[in-house]
């Protein structure tokens, strides 16, 4: 069966898991497992674009990620760097904004200068938008628009009748984009871990086997298909 072209979703995202793994099965260090997940990202957001996604949402580096252990860290951000700069030109060929969430300013100067340019360098273009989470966390996500709205509210530009379900997601990192529709885990473990909570209220949450750097189009496709499967309520009850 393939994924039916009217009901794809719109935000996908994606806990890509299972690096580790895939490296110790080959006897290899862990980094080599990250280095491998790079051509998943690449399949998944071809995939994405090719099917019509708007947001792909890709948890490549969690709040808790700091504290593995320093090589492991430096190696990942060495990595990230070097991807971006060779899939540059990809991106624009294909129409992809880049974007990223999470606390940037916490990240190495060098990443962050280079996360910069190839948000610049890709902004205007109108096709999927890859939205990388860098030093995030769903609970991080929170507590800062928190402290915005509260802030608001002590600068009396906010009400307090004006808190709610709309200006709480304004105020988080995906203000600009629409809840998540399809959360994908690879990797076989069945949870969210902290990554978009607030944003997955309403998500269909789909677990596949697959480590992540196995993870290529029929996999993506296979999600879409389990998506479509099912009925999205979002807690009504819908008519016979
Ligand atoms: C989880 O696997 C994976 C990560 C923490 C990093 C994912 C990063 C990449 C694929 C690098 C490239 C990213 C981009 C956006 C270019 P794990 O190490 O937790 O695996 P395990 O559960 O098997 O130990």
């Amino acid at each position: 069966m393939a994924a039916q072209q009217n009901n794809i979703p719109q935000h996908v995202a994606i806990i890509m898991d299972g690096n580790g793994r895939w490296a110790k099965q080959r006897g290899l260090q862990r980094i080599f497992g990250h280095r491998n997940g790079v051509e998943a990202v690449r399949a998944a957001t071809e995939t994405a674009a090719k099917m019509g996604v708007k947001y792909l949402t890709l948890y490549a580096f969690s709040t808790e990620n700091w504290a593995r252990p320093q090589l492991e860290v430096s190696s990942l951000m060495s990595l990230l760097v070097d991807a971006i700069e060779k899939e540059e030109p990809t991106l624009n060929k294909n129409n992809v904004r880049f974007t990223t969430i999470g606390n940037v300013p916490s990240l190495p100067e060098k990443v962050q200068q280079k996360l910069a340019a190839i948000e610049c360098s890709t902004q205007k273009n109108t096709g999927l938008t890859l939205v990388v989470a860098l030093s995030y966390s769903g609970r991080w996500d929170i507590v800062n628009a928190v402290k915005k709205i509260a802030n608001s509210l002590i600068a009396k530009e906010l009400e307090i009748e004006d808190v709610n379900e709309i200006s709480i997601s304004k105020h988080l990192s995906t203000a600009q984009m629409p809840d998540v529709d399809l959360f994908i885990r690879t990797g076989g473990d069945v949870r969210v871990s902290n990554f978009l909570l607030w944003q997955i209220a309403y998500s269909e949450l789909v677990f596949l086997p697959v480590l992540w750097p196995d993870f290529r189009e029929k996999h993506f496709a296979e999600a879409v298909e389990e998506f479509q499967k099912r009925e999205r309520r979002f807690g009504k009850v819908l008519e016979e």
